[in-house]
């Protein structure tokens, strides 16, 4: 009974869902990415689908592929083509998760040959990427659902709320990277639940297959609210 409630809410519904690293290229064979694994962002996709919702999934480089024949992906290198992408999915989409993990910075030029080592020091200019999930909080109508990720370290709960606020976000997923078995590489993840009406709720560690299912509950619960 509950099941197919859950399935029925999200039947029709479109949701952007993004994973993986973003590569930052040097120069044509050296790059600056992040430890991202992308399974986390996979298993939303799929869960998602399986609910009945139709899903495109822009991934950042993994040796991932989504299974459900209502997943679309699109693949992308760069946090610029990961902005030029979700900026124009996120007005047709109901939904948008984001839990890509898009590189801060990037090199301000790439090099166009190899560049040579020599015999001095080496050090290369960086420059801020745009942040895609704020850029869709700026866009965000009343009826569309925005969530984000929240990688801490320290003073976990105070990062994730001004982010979530920040970032005109319905909801926030924190992920924990102090607890063994969490985040990035991991097949497990120990997540925290923080919405823009105050709750917190705070989940054991899972498989990200399972955390998916939380996070999807948390979503239908918002679309019944
Ligand atoms: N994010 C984004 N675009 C960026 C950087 C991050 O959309 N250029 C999104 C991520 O997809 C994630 C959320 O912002 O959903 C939080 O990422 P995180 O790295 O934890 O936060 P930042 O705001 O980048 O802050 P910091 O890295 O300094 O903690
Ligand atoms: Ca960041």
């Amino acid at each position: 009974e509950t099941e197919l409630m859950v399935n029925k809410c999200l039947q029709q519904k479109n949701v952007l869902v993004s994973a993986g690293p973003t590569f930052e290229a040097i120069d044509p064979v050296r790059f600056i990415g992040n430890h991202s694994s992308g399974k986390m962002g996979y298993a939303l996709a799929e869960e998602l689908a399986l609910q009945g919702a139709h899903v495109t999934l822009v991934s950042g480089p993994t040796h991932l592929q989504a299974q459900h024949k209502n997943i679309r992906t699109i693949k992308i290198t760069s946090a610029k083509e990961m902005l030029n992408e979700c900026t124009q999915l996120f007005p047709a989409v109901d939904i948008a998760i984001m839990s890509a993990a898009i590189a801060d910075y990037t090199p301000v030029e790439v090099a166009d040959k190899k560049i040579k080592k020599t015999e001095s020091e080496f050090s290369i200019a960086l420059t801020k990427t745009k942040d895609v999930l704020a850029e869709l909080g700026k866009l965000k109508k009343e009826n569309q659902l925005l969530v984000g990720f929240a990688l801490e370290t320290n003073n976990e709960v105070e990062n994730a709320k001004a982010k979530l606020d920040k970032k005109n976000l319905d909801f926030i997923v924190l992920n924990s990277l102090n607890d063994k078995g969490a985040g990035f590489q991991n097949d497990t993840n120990k997540i925290t639940i923080l919405d823009k009406k105050g709750g917190i709720e705070e989940f054991d560690l899972k498989s990200k297959t399972e955390v998916a299912k939380d996070i999807v509950h948390k979503i239908v619960s918002l679309l019944h609210a």
